[in-house]
């Protein structure tokens, strides 16, 4: 298994100081970024001038989650604004393969997300085109859920069907990942984790991507 990749999630960062908090991280592999409209989820968070401020105080690239009703509509911005990876949900995306290779085709890895309960199973048409599939472990919306133990049973399906299509897109997780469930993960072939409030909220935000880091390092 290739070297972990641990993304800090910007919705738990104080951000009455994000430069702070962003230096307080620059030891991660992505900075994930957590687009949430109103609409597709319960919940508002940032815009594209956000990425843009955060690539001119951050050298770590940017990892754009789209919780939008729109993203065939708004994935342009994020790209525009410096993101280097933008991930889209399948429940949202209109016409999933022309946005996948939209986004690959403007310079950027493409990435669909699915909710907790979509079945791995819609990405069987998909999964040889996109760099990153993300399993979401909580219901989107929030930060500091508690992790969907059933998303242990999806990623065992997930890893069956990439075999079978010998694709090796990055498999990442987000929601409710911490030091404790890495390992597990890891097992079963997550690559790429998202924390937002085990490390912000860490008295040690730095330690604690490390901690992360190692423990989904014990598997190889
Ligand atoms: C939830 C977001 C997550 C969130 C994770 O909708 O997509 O990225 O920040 O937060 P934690 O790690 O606290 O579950
Ligand atoms: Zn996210």
């Amino acid at each position: 298994m290739p070297s972990p990749l641990i993304a800090p999630s910007l919705l738990s960062a104080d951000l009455t100081n994000l430069a702070a908090s962003l230096d307080a991280v620059r030891g991660a592999d992505y900075l994930h970024f957590d687009v949430m409209d109103g609409r597709f989820v319960p919940n508002l968070t940032f815009g594209p001038a956000l990425v843009q401020a955060v690539k001119r105080c951050s050298d770590l690239p940017v990892d754009a989650h789209l919780m939008v009703d729109d993203p065939d509509g708004t994935v342009d911005w994020y790209i525009d604004a410096g993101a280097d990876i933008v991930s889209v949900h399948v429940e949202a995306a209109r016409h999933l393969d022309r946005l996948v290779h939209h986004i690959q085709d403007r310079g950027c890895k493409a990435g669909v997300v699915l909710n907790p309960a979509t079945p791995v199973e819609v990405l069987e048409d998909i999964v040889d085109a996109v760099d990153l599939v993300v399993l979401m472990s909580v219901n989107p919306g929030f930060g500091g859920q508690k992790f969907i133990e059933n998303t242990y049973a999806k990623l065992d399906r997930l890893a069956r069907m990439l075999d079978a299509h010998d694709a090796r897109p990055i498999v990442e997780v987000d929601g409710g990942v911490t030091r404790c469930n890495a390992r597990e993960l890891a097992a079963r072939g997550v690559r790429m984790y998202v924390a937002g409030s085990a490390v912000f909220g860490a008295a040690d935000p730095a330690a604690e991507v490390e901690a992360i880091r190692a423990a989904a390092g014990q598997v190889r």
